[in-house]
């Protein structure tokens, strides 16, 4: 396992008058290369779990390990985590602050120590895996991107870092569709080319369902779901929970089959859908 978590639990402000508990004793193992989406509904503790993976959050209770470590809070082991597991946060371009699209990128391999051609390097490299590597973009302002552009840029330059596992907390927040289907393409690249654990937060079930091997759904702090999409896709009341429904496909199948026709419920996707029942017309016009 790559991430795994032991009774984890979380209080903003303890010992406060307004200590709340928001993780709730969660116990997890995300196996290293696999693409894992993390649901629930809002406030169930979603971020705050993620924050825990990078060591930016430190226990109240429980344990985390990476790679079969257990997590340490030095500065140095946290510099070291932070290598290894990336985070891109709700709204990662909201935290821009440098003047060209190249220092942006470069802040965080620079920070950590490394010659200018390496930086250079990984620079290149993250903007090439993104598709913002045309030379144009390198000495412009990172504020003057378009929003979709802007978000692949933040992601840039956590992948700077070159990290094992990529953690993205509801990354297509506020992005056009093309932008959304751009970037739900990267991460599909990012898990099955580079062989980067991805794990995400996100409400997009139609887009993510064909990338995912895993889900988990968390309410009020604990994880009270996890299995493949047909698994999750079984129980409409978990969803229901989380405030999600069926994707339009799945609902649509699921229907058809409870009315006899002899169609899969485990569809997610128009695509799907639509060779599902070519598939059937086939199998009809043979006989
Ligand atoms: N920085 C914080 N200080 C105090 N309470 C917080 C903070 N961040 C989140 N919370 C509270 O923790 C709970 C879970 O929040 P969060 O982890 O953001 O959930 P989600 O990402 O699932 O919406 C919510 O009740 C929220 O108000
Ligand atoms: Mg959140």
């Amino acid at each position: 396992m790559f991430i795994r978590t032991e009774d984890l639990t979380y209080t903003y402000f303890p010992g406060t008058p307004f200590a709340v508990e928001v993780l709730r004793g969660v116990n997890l193992s995300i196996a290293r290369g696999s693409f894992t989406v993390l649901l629930g509904p809002s406030g169930s503790g979603k971020s705050t779990l993620l924050q825990h993976f990078n060591g930016l959050l430190q226990p109240s209770g429980g344990r985390v390990y990476v790679d079969g470590e257990p997590l340490g809070y030095s500065r140095r082991e946290l510099l070291q985590l932070r290598q290894k597991v990336g985070l891109v946060f709700q709204e990662p371009e909201s935290q821009f602050f440098a003047e060209t699209l190249f220092d942006e990128v470069a802040f965080a391999p620079r920070n950590f120590g490394l010659s200018p051609a390496a930086v250079d390097k990984r620079v290149q490299r993250a903007l090439q895996l993104v598709g913002l590597d045309d030379a144009a973009f390198l000495a412009k302002s990172p504020f003057r991107l378009s929003a979709g552009q802007q978000r692949l840029a933040a992601i840039a330059s956590v992948l700077a870092m070159q990290p094992q596992a990529l953690i993205l907390d509801e990354p297509t927040a506020g992005l056009d569709q093309a932008a959304q289907d751009r970037l739900f393409a990267l991460l599909q690249e990012l898990n099955r080319e580079q062989g980067i654990t991805v794990i995400v937060v996100t409400h997009r079930l139609e887009q993510v369902v064909p990338l995912a091997h895993h889900f988990l759904v968390m309410v009020e702090g604990r994880i009270i779901m996890e299995g493949s999409a047909a698994e999750i896709f079984s129980r409409p009341d978990v969803l229901e929970r989380c405030g999600l429904a069926l994707p339009p496909a799945t609902r649509l199948m699921q229907e058809l089959a409870a009315a006899g026709l002899p169609f899969s419920t485990a569809i997610f996707s128009l695509e799907e859908a639509r060779a599902e029942i070519n598939a059937w017309r086939e199998r009809r016009a043979q006989r």
